[in-house]
């Protein structure tokens, strides 16, 4: 025999449960710009990835290798000997290196001082393979900076190729078991409000910069790694 309140209860959830859904208010249904916001202004991704790669400019120095376009090495680097550009797309004129960077077998060994990878390891498959590759191109004691999107939008020409999002403990473990876990620091940056600006396409200049300032654990952006190559391996 079932006690009347539980009768109740199993009346209850085996009714079914219709309810109108409205569309929920201040929620816009198109972005303001589908391209981050660089029509805008400095997308609020790029507001964070020029403050990580300024706190590191001291990395940049040296023979250095940097994707697409010498962007960092350009504006942050100092006493720079050799600027080499490395980009898997053959009509890039910037570029003096094309190699997939997960089958980079042409990339030279214990060359570079700092590599550069920014916005980049989310469209390559075989992440484990980039990163041997990255590591081996180093000189020991040299520099991997890394930015990678964790909460973004794709990017529209190479959405097609574009494989995967990152998470702070993704990259401790991705460079972590290549570089060692006491060579490689990781940071994240964003919180929830700067997450739905940058989706919204709304340039960091639209809002209050002191709305970039506090760093969420679980709304995250992105995320930056500096790893060092060991200077003896054993
Ligand atoms: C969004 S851009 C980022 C570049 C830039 N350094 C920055 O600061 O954002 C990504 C670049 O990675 C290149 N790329 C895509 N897949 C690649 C791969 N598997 N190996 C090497 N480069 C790749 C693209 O052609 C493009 O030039």
């Amino acid at each position: 025999m079932i006690i009347a309140p539980l009768k109740k209860q199993i009346k209850r959830v085996t009714q079914p449960v219709v309810r109108k859904l409205k569309p929920a208010p201040n929620i816009p249904l198109k972005p303001a710009s589908s391209n981050w916001g660089v029509d805008r202004g400095t997308p609020v991704s790029r507001f964070y990835i020029d403050r990580f790669m300024n706190a590191h400019r001291d990395d940049i120095t040296g023979t250095v290798l940097e994707i697409k376009n010498p962007r960092y090495a350009n504006s942050l680097g100092s006493a720079l000997k050799r600027v080499d550009i490395l980009d898997i797309d053959t009509n890039n004129r910037h570029a003096n290196i094309f190699t997939d960077l997960a089958t980079a077998d042409c990339l030279p060994s214990n060359t570079y001082d700092c590599f550069m990878i920014n916005e980049t390891l989310q469209f390559v498959y075989d992440l484990q393979s980039a990163v041997r590759h990255a590591h081996r191109s180093l000189r020991p004691g040299g520099i991997l900076l890394v930015t990678v999107p964790c909460t973004a939008q794709h990017d529209s020409e190479l959405k097609d190729v574009e494989f995967w999002r990152f998470t702070r403990t993704s990259c401790e473990r991705l460079f972590g078991d290549v570089f060692g876990q006491e060579m490689i620091e990781v940071e994240t940056y964003g919180n929830f409000a700067s997450c739905v600006t940058g989706l919204t396409g709304m340039a960091v200049e639209e809002n209050d910069p002191a709305m970039y300032d506090n760093v969420s654990p679980i709304y995250v952006q992105g995320v930056c790694v500096r790893a060092q190559k060991k200077r003896e391996i054993h």
